[in-house]
């Protein structure tokens, strides 16, 4: 079997663990394309993975990554949507921080024209994410109010461009520095709140009339539980997509819940099934790609580094910084 270059984690722990190594080339399946990796994206799952904490679903790849962009190198036998030599970008349960990935041929996209395989590589996990968190999750209706946490992250600077494209009345969004709020402004946010320096829900409440925002995208877990509650209004919609502040919660007071009709829901993407993956890529394709393509909306790239680089890229991402993404290219 043909070997490949890949990051691999010599043991569970912290970034230094990340180096460079050999690992067995993928095999295609009839169905599959092999895509030789230009760049790869960045995402808080594979910090979890790189500590021990995240295994990949059944039948993924062990190594890292789980976005790309690339050229295609190999077809399988039952492929006909695309062929060798295409540029394209997409989503994989893993794999991605490596020379070449396997991937279903209707999960792979075609790159927007203008686009570089860095900005490329940007777009597949967090434009999926926030897309499917306010579309299929929480079902967003123009004229409504919307709070994402987060905000200057992957997946914020998309869900923010998503909920203006959406018509949303205003976009609210958290963030740990003015800097960061700024940015979000910057792409359309209209009300930015530093949540270092300022209580969340009060200026939601504030910002709203004492109503509440309809739809909020949470990151953040217990620590912002009983306020994200006191945050949404009359038939809110709560999405979570990971617990950074915590999932433990001691105490709360559910009534809420009931007095104001609250839908909280989780969401992964990882783990849903190929076809639940397709049916989304296929929106996206439809409706998110025209969008990119003609300027309309950015993905928003705050790095690049080598791969030889990883472990920087790794703690670059860990240190919170980041706004946007932080992309990788394979040379
Ligand atoms: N469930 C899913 O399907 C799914 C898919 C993709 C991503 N996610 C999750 O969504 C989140 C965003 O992902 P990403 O790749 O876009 O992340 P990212 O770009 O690395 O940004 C994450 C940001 O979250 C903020 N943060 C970190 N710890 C925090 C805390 N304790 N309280 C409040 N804010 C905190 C930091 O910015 P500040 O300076 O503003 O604090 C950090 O820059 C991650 O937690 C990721 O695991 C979930």
């Amino acid at each position: 079997m043909s070997s490949m270059r890949a990051v691999l984690v010599r043991k569970p722990g912290e970034a230094t663990e990340l180096e460079l190594g050999e690992a067995p080339r993928p095999q295609i399946a009839a169905d599959e394309v092999l895509v030789k990796v230009v760049s790869f994206g960045l995402n808080r799952m594979d910090i979890v993975q790189r500590k021990g904490f995240y295994p990949p679903p059944k039948g993924a790849s062990d190594i890292l990554g789980v976005e790309f962009s690339g050229h295609i190198e190999q077809i399988g036998g039952d492929v006909r949507s695309v062929k060798v030599g295409d540029k394209v970008m997409g989503l994989v349960g893993g794999g991605a921080y490596s020379e070449y990935v396997a991937v279903n041929q209707a999960m792979v996209m075609p790159i927007p024209h203008s686009f570089s395989f860095v900005q490329a590589a940007a777009i597949p996990e967090t434009w999926f994410t926030a897309y499917q968190a306010i579309h299929f999750v929480t079902e967003f209706k123009a004229g409504e109010t919307i709070l994402i946490h987060g905000g200057a992250s992957g997946v914020g600077t998309a869900a923010i461009q998503l909920a203006k494209l959406a018509k949303a009345d205003k976009i609210i969004v958290t963030a740990g520095s003015d800097d960061k709020t700024d940015f979000c402004k910057s792409l359309g946010a209209t009300h930015g709140i530093n949540y270092k320096t300022e209580d969340f829900q009060a200026k939601v409440l504030e910002y709203t009339g004492g109503k509440g925002a309809n739809v909020i995208i949470d990151m953040v877990g217990a620590q912002y539980w009983d306020k994200n509650l006191g945050a949404l209004a009359l038939d809110g919609r709560m999405v979570m997509l990971a617990f950074l502040g915590g999932s433990v919660i001691k105490e709360s007071n559910l009534a809420v819940i009931l007095k104001h009709r609250l839908r909280i829901q989780g969401s992964t993407l990882r783990s849903r099934s190929l076809e639940y993956q397709i049916e989304l890529r296929n929106a996206i394709v439809a409706n998110v790609i025209p969008k990119l393509e003609s300027g309309d909306l950015k993905p928003i790239v705050d790095r690049e580094y080598s791969w030889k680089d990883i472990v920087a890229a790794h703690q670059y991402m860990e240190s919170n910084q980041s706004i946007g993404k932080i992309i990788v290219n394979i040379d």
